[in-house]
C-alpha cells in the first residue's frame, strides 16, 4: 500500500478504510458499490468523493486511480458488510488488504468457503471445484504466516446444522486439531490438501437426497443404509475429480470408522485408521453435537468435548486436544 505523504489522524483511520489499488481494480469500473471519499491534504479531512451507484465519467475513473495510488482514497467502515460482501467473492483480496481486523478476516473465510463449498454441492463438477479450492489455497496461505490464525475462524463456527455449515464447522476444527497435533509445524502441501479434505469430508452427502438428509423423525433401517454410503459415494466423486491423494481419501472414508471396529463403512480398527481419519472423526463428532439438529438439541462444547474424551471409540490424543482447547478458550 502506498504511504500517504502527510499524517492520516486517527480518527480518521478508525472509521474509515485506505483502499488500495487491487481492492479498487475489483470494483465495477464505473460504479463503485460503496461510498469513497478522499483525503484533502490542505485541511486534513476526508470529504465525499462519489455516493455508491453513481456513475463515474472516464476522467473521474482516472482521477479515482491517482488518489488511490497516493493513498487518499477511503471508504467507511460501517460500510463493511458491502465491503466483506464483496471481498468474500474475490479471496484473495483478503491477503493483500491490511486494513482488515484479524476478526473481520475470520468473517469473510467462513462467508466465503459457505459460499464456495455450496455452489459445489449443488453442482459438484470440476470447474466449481476449481473455485472452491482457489479459495482453500487463499486460507492456507493466511495460515502460513501464523498456523494458529486458525483459532479465530474456530471461534465463529456456523449453529444451524445444514451440510454445508457442518462442512465448514467441521473442516475449521478439523484443521485446527491436525495444526495443534503437529504443534504448529506442517509443509505447506500437506496443509493444502489436509484442508481440502478436512472440508470435503462430507461431499458423498451431496449426493444423497435432502429430505433424508434434513428428516425430523428417525432414519427407517433402509434409509439409514443409504446415508450410511456417503463415505463411499464422495470418495468415487473425489476420485472422479481427480482427487485420489492419501489425505481426502482418508477424510472421506474414515470420519465414521471407530477405534473398536463399529463404525462404517469398512469396520476399520485403531491401527487400520489414519491420523487423519481419527482426528477427522472426532471434530465431525464435536460439530454435529455442538449444533442443533432436527433429531438432537445443541450440547454445549466444553460438555461434547468432555464425551468424546471419555468416549474410547475416538482416539484419545485427539480427544484430549479438543478438550484442554476449549478449555483453555483457545476457540
Ligand atoms: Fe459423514
Ligand atoms: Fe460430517
Amino acid at each position: 500500500m502506498s504511504q500517504h505523504k502527510s499524517t492520516i489522524p486517527d480518527n480518521i483511520a478508525e472509521e474509515y478504510y485506505q483502499i488500495n489499488p487491487d481492492i479498487l481494480s475489483s470494483f465495477p469500473k464505473y460504479r463503485p458499490p460503496l461510498d469513497l471519499f478522499e483525503f484533502k491534504d490542505d485541511i486534513a479531512q476526508l470529504v465525499p468523493y462519489i455516493r455508491k451507484g453513481n456513475r463515474l465519467s472516464n476522467e473521474q475513473v482516472d482521477q479515482l486511480n491517482e488518489l488511490c495510488a497516493e493513498g487518499s482514497l477511503f471508504v467507511a467502515r460501517s460500510d463493511h458488510p458491502v465491503y466483506s460482501k464483496h471481498i468474500v467473492k474475490q479471496l484473495d483480496l483478503v491477503l493483500v488488504d491490511k486494513n482488515l481486523k484479524e476478526s473481520e478476516i475470520a468473517d469473510i473465510f467462513v462467508q466465503a468457503l459457505s459460499l464456495r463449498l455450496e455452489e459445489f454441492f449443488d453442482q459438484p463438477v470440476q470447474l466449481v471445484f476449481d473455485k472452491l479450492y482457489k479459495d482453500v489455497l487463499v486460507l492456507t496461505e493466511y495460515l502460513t504466516t501464523d498456523h494458529y490464525r486458525i483459532r479465530a475462524l474456530a471461534k465463529r463456527l456456523i449453529p444451524e446444522h445444514t451440510l454445508v455449515n457442518h462442512s465448514v464447522n467441521s473442516g475449521i476444527i478439523a484443521l485446527w486439531l491436525y495444526i495443534k497435533s503437529r504443534q504448529g509445524v506442517t509443509k505447506r502441501r500437506d496443509l493444502d490438501r489436509t484442508a481440502l479434505a478436512c472440508f470435503l469430508h462430507d461431499l458423498g452427502m451431496c449426493k444423497i437426497p435432502q429430505f433424508l438428509r434434513t428428516k425430523t423423525v428417525p432414519l427407517t433401517q433402509e434409509e439409514r443404509q443409504k446415508v450410511n454410503m456417503h463415505p463411499m459415494v464422495g470418495a468415487k466423486l473425489a476420485q472422479k475429480l481427480g482427487l485420489t491423494f492419501d489425505e481426502i481419501q482418508q477424510a472421506i472414508l474414515e470420519h465414521h470408522e471407530r477405534l473398536d471396529g463399529s463404525g462404517y463403512p469398512r469396520k476399520l480398527k485403531d491401527d487400520a485408521m489414519s491420523k487423519l481419519g481419527k482426528i477427522v472423526a472426532v471434530a465431525d463428532s464435536y460439530c454435529a453435537m455442538i449444533s442443533e439438529r432436527p433429531y438432537a438439541s445443541a450440547m454445549p462444547p466444553m460438555e461434547a468435548a468432555e464425551s468424546l474424551r471419555g468416549d474410547a471409540r475416538y482416539d484419545a490424543k485427539t480427544a484430549n486436544t479438543l478438550y484442554n482447547g476449549i478449555q483453555e478458550e483457545e476457540v
